[in-house]
Order: structure tokens, then sequence, then C-alpha cells
């Protein structure tokens, strides 16, 4: 079986990343984790990557003049790795126009709120003071936009009484680790795809 070459895109903890490394162990996995990418040279998840044998590469945003010129950046090692599918999780930039495009399709990332509800940053946050009763997590494609994109995959979690960011954070966090793998599986699989601006079931 040939498998899809991933690169996963990362900011911080890499949580999200284990779950993904972890997946891609079952020998019927359509996807290896080739290559992490992170713009913050102290991210733990560089250690993740590390423990798990996975090729790092640390692209620092600010040495670059624009969201471009670190997106090509970006791109170049994803190329030189011979990447077919880019996973975000936890990767702390906005991309360019250009990324979009070039990646369209084959660029996934995951949020923790059911969007459209509650994009961007303080996310559960963002939950409690809505009042909202339940939220989640989605996988989605990556469009230019700042969190939107055709949903792949989404999953729901009561907030409960007594809910704090943290609390509602962790809740959500086990749905991410379980709706990721399976929506990076389905994408590798070529079960769905971006047809039309939708993400299209097969
Ligand atoms: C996750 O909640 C993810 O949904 C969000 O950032 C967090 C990253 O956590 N985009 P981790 O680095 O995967 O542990």
């Amino acid at each position: 079986m040939s498998r899809v070459r991933v690169a996963v895109l990362i900011s911080g903890r890499g949580s999200n990343l284990q779950s993904l490394i972890d997946a891609a162990k079952a020998p019927d996995y359509p996807a290896e984790i080739a290559l992490v990418v992170s713009n913050k040279q102290d991210a733990a998840g560089l250690q993740v990557a590390r423990d798990a044998g996975v090729l790092t590469k640390v692209i620092s945003h600010k040495v670059f003049g624009s969201r471009e010129a670190f997106d090509r950046a970006i791109d170049a090692a994803l190329r030189e790795a011979k990447i077919g599918l880019v996973a975000e999780a936890g990767f702390m930039r906005i991309h360019s126009e250009w990324f979009a495009k070039t990646w369209e399709g084959k660029a996934l990332n995951i949020h923790p709120s059911l969007l459209p509800l509650f994009p961007g940053i303080r996310v559960h946050q963002q939950a409690l003071d809505a009042g909202v009763k339940e939220s989640g997590c989605t996988v989605h494609f990556i469009v230019a936009e700042l969190d939107s994109g055709p949903t792949i995959l989404q999953a729901a979690v009561p907030v409960l009484l007594g809910d704090t960011a943290e609390t509602l954070a962790a809740r959500i966090l086990m749905e991410e680790h379980r709706i990721y793998p399976e929506a990076l599986k389905l994408v590798a699989q070529g079960k769905v795809k971006l047809d039309g601006g939708r993400a299209v079931f097969l």
C-alpha cells in the first residue's frame, strides 16, 4: 500500500500531532507522518515528533518580510519532503492566499469549536460567554480566510454547568484526538474531496 506523505504544521504542544502519529502506526492507515514543521523553535510538539522519529523543521516566520514569503519557505520544505497532504494542528499563523490556493484540497486544519461558531482565538471562552449548551471541534479544508473552509468532520460535546475554558477545552481535545486521524484518513483515501467549495464524500 502506498501511503500519502503528510506534513503536520504546529506551533505548540503537539497533542493532535501525537494522535496523528499514533493513528499512522496502524499498518492499514493510508498516510504516514513524514515531516513536522514548526514556526517556533521551542514548540513542545517538536519533541513529540523527534520521539517518534519524524523529521522536523523549524521555519521562523520572523525572518520573512511577508506572509507569502514565509509560506513559500514552508512550501519549499513540503516539496522537498515530497508531501502530499498538510495537516495543521495548533499552527498559529494565518496563511497567504497563495498558500491556500497552492494547497487547495490538500491542507486540513483542526479548530476547537463547531465552526462557523467561534473562529479565532480564546475559542472556549467565546463559547462560554455565548452560553451555548454544546461546543466541539471541526476538521476542515484550509481556505484563505482564517478558521473557515469546508467541513470534513465535526464532533460535539456538552458544555456543563461550572465549566471553565480549561475543562471545556479538555473535553473537546479528547474529541479532536478522535476525529482528526479519522478525517485525515478519509482525505488520504480519497473518500472526501474539496469540490466546488464543499467537502464532498465519495
Ligand atoms: C487544539 O485545540 C487545536 O484545535 C487548536 O490548537 C490546539 C492545539 O493543541 N487549533 P495541540 O498542540 O494539538 O495539543
